[in-house]
């Protein structure tokens, strides 16, 4: 009998097809409240799980006592109770190196934007207000030349020291659990505290997984060090910034802007104040989402996912 696996994000057709003639599969491409509970149905005799953010606790777990692996498509794993997961046998994969540039590219996106104010200047252009030559109180700030601080140094923070440096002669600071030789020699990356980081840089990027150490890294207390035509870039996720200390400092002008890829709360409420403020560019969860590097999560979601189940290691298995 063939292995049930319950997948809970699109896939394009043809690793549908593959996965299909390989197992037995329930698909739930867009789970939403209507087909929860179907979904939650199918856990019970399900092997694998194959998907991305729903947050795997032990409620979810308890409905699914057959399980062997669970699949994420994303590099960030901070959805999953790793310990209950162990302390069950379930393996956890994820699908890390083929959404670096990607993700980086994405998170350079935010910090162009936010500088020369291109969403804003966008809609001005589309509302037809361009009569005349723009005047200073709608000017942008340079990115060239100027100090970026990235705080989480892992592959993704590379990429994006690689272009800031490479491409656009910055200085690149860094905050990180390890030092990188490497980086420091090969982009003139610099070493130093988050304090220094924070008080020194006109970009900070915010490039840290989520874990219990991460949490709110970003108060009242940081959003104060940092300089006053300051930009704060979050392309990790939204719960390694107090959102609402960023909400009290964007109104009150202590630093310059924001952009964010990520929200404590995603989908973002209708409600948010960030909507509201212009000194913000908002987007909604972007980081790896091109039809090129979600296709290539999702084969290698697959991949690891048959491994799991057929007996040999995942490639990327989470340990
Ligand atoms: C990831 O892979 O963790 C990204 O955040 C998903 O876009």
């Amino acid at each position: 009998m063939k292995d049930k696996i319950v997948v809970y994000r699109k896939l394009p057709n043809d690793l549908l097809n593959y996965l299909q003639n390989h197992f037995e599969v329930r698909y739930f491409p867009n789970l939403d409240e209507h087909s929860y509970t179907q979904f939650l149905n199918e856990l019970t005799d399900a092997h694998g799980l194959l998907g991305a953010s729903l947050k795997i606790d032990q409620e979810i777990l308890n409905l699914a006592p057959n399980l062997k692996i669970i699949s994420n498509i994303s590099v960030g794993y901070d959805n999953l109770d790793l310990p209950e997961l162990k302390r069950r046998g379930i393996l956890a994969t994820n699908t890390p190196g083929v959404l670096t540039e990607t993700t980086a590219d994405a998170v350079f996106s935010l910090v162009l934007a936010t500088a020369r104010r291109i969403p804003e200047l966008d809609h001005f252009v589309r509302s037809g207000n361009w009569s005349a030559s723009i005047e200073e109180e709608l000017f942008g700030v340079d990115v060239h030349h100027k100090t970026i601080g990235i705080i989480g140094m892992g592959g993704i923070g590379q990429e994006v020291a690689k272009r800031a440096h490479l491409g656009f002669d910055m200085q690149v600071l860094y905050h990180s659990r390890t030092r990188k030789q490497e980086v420091e020699e090969k982009l003139g990356a610099t070493y130093c505290s988050l304090d220094e980081l924070l008080s020194q840089s006109h970009f900070v990027c915010v490039m840290t997984p989520y874990t219990p150490e991460t949490d709110k890294l970003i108060r009242e207390r940081e959003l104060q060090l940092m300089r006053s035509d300051a930009i704060l870039i979050n392309g990790s996720r939204g719960k390694n910034i107090d959102e609402g200390a960023l909400i009290k400092a964007l109104k009150q002008k202590w630093i310059l802007g924001a952009g964010l890829d990520v929200y404590e709360v995603e989908p973002i409420k209708e409600d948010n104040p960030l909507l509201t403020l212009q000194n913000v560019v908002t987007l909604p969860h972007i980081g790896s989402a091109t039809k090129e590097t979600r296709y290539k999560m999702a084969k290698l979601a697959i991949e690891n996912i048959e491994k799991g189940l057929n007996g040999q290691t995942p490639p990327n298995l989470i340990k």
